[in-house]
């Protein structure tokens, strides 16, 4: 038997457990995935006592993701993004999963980002590592975020690889983009139910809610009440998953049955 898991804190109302289980169960693979409580003091214990423990991946989640770093090989895009959430736990080596999970959410619905234009509204994890991958990509990022001192910050890390700026939340209506990308918790289920940008900006766009709790949020049902092509937080949790799934086991993800496991759990 295996063990994976992932650690955050809090981390009870993680989805992760139900959607990983699924996919061992579908392609019989004998390993266990569990949701793991550490206090936000105990990270290096609970590193070294996973790795006791004979644990063969973690996720990493809130608020975790970026003090992991020092403990682990960073490897591909998680470097650049300066966050890891997934380990494989036999090599130390870290990976940033939430990147490529975005950019196949965007992939899944048809949606090619070089040389478009993306409103990112966030500064924090989910925000960073989307910058980052879709710069990569050759998409021209806009920055936004309540608190202007962390979305500047972003937006001038992000530029040493590629076009990035910052545009103040109080003036977002002026700006002009093709997908608007919400990495903020606004419309997730106890959090506000309203939509994080204006809805005159909501036209003609592509719309990317990455709250995945609930999965119809107010700006993902806007969207659609507009006729704008939209994509699922859902999707990006799913994709994330797989891809963690893949470099812990070798194996291709069932994508289908994690996305159920989600979906049948929410
Ligand atoms: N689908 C997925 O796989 C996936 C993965 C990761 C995250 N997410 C989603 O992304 C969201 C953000 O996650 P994170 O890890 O980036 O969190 P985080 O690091 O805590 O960052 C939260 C961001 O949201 C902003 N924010 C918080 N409350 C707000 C409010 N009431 N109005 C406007 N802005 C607000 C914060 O702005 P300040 O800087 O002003 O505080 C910050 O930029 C989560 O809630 C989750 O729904 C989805």
């Amino acid at each position: 038997m295996e063990y994976y898991g992932v650690i955050g804190y809090p981390i009870k109302h993680s989805l992760s457990p139900v959607m990983h289980n699924a996919a061992f169960r579908h392609l019989g693979v004998d390993a266990i995935y569990l949701a793991l409580e550490v206090k936000p003091d105990r990270i290096e214990d609970a590193l070294k006592g996973a790795r006791a423990l004979s644990f063969s991946g973690l996720n990493v989640t809130i608020p975790f993701k970026e003090s992991v770093l020092k403990y682990v090989d960073a490897k591909g895009v998680a470097m650049k993004i300066g966050a890891v959430n997934t380990i494989d736990l036999r090599s130390m080596e870290g990976y940033n999963t939430d990147a490529i999970g975005a950019l196949k959410a965007l992939e899944n619905e048809g949606v090619e980002v070089k040389d478009k234009v993306a409103l990112v509204i966030g500064a924090g994890g989910a925000a960073r590592a989307i910058a980052f991958a879709l710069t990569e990509k050759k998409a021209t990022v806009v920055i936004t975020n309540r608190t202007q001192s962390r979305g500047l910050k972003l937006a001038e890390d992000v530029r040493k690889t590629g076009e990035c700026i910052f545009y103040p939340y109080d003036r977002i209506e002026d700006v002009s983009v093709d997908i608007i990308i919400n990495a903020t918790p606004v419309g997730m289920s106890g959090f506000e139910k309203k939509l994080p940008v204006p809805e005159s900006l909501i036209r003609d766009v592509v719309v990317f809610d990455t709250v995945y709790n609930p999965m119809e949020t107010p700006l993902i049902s806007f969207a659609r009440k507009r006729g704008c092509k939209v994509v699922y937080g859902i999707d990006m949790l799913v994709f994330q998953g797989a891809e963690a799934f893949k470099i812990w086991t070798g194996k291709k993800a069932p994508v289908d049955v994690m996305r159920k496991a989600v979906i049948e759990k929410l």
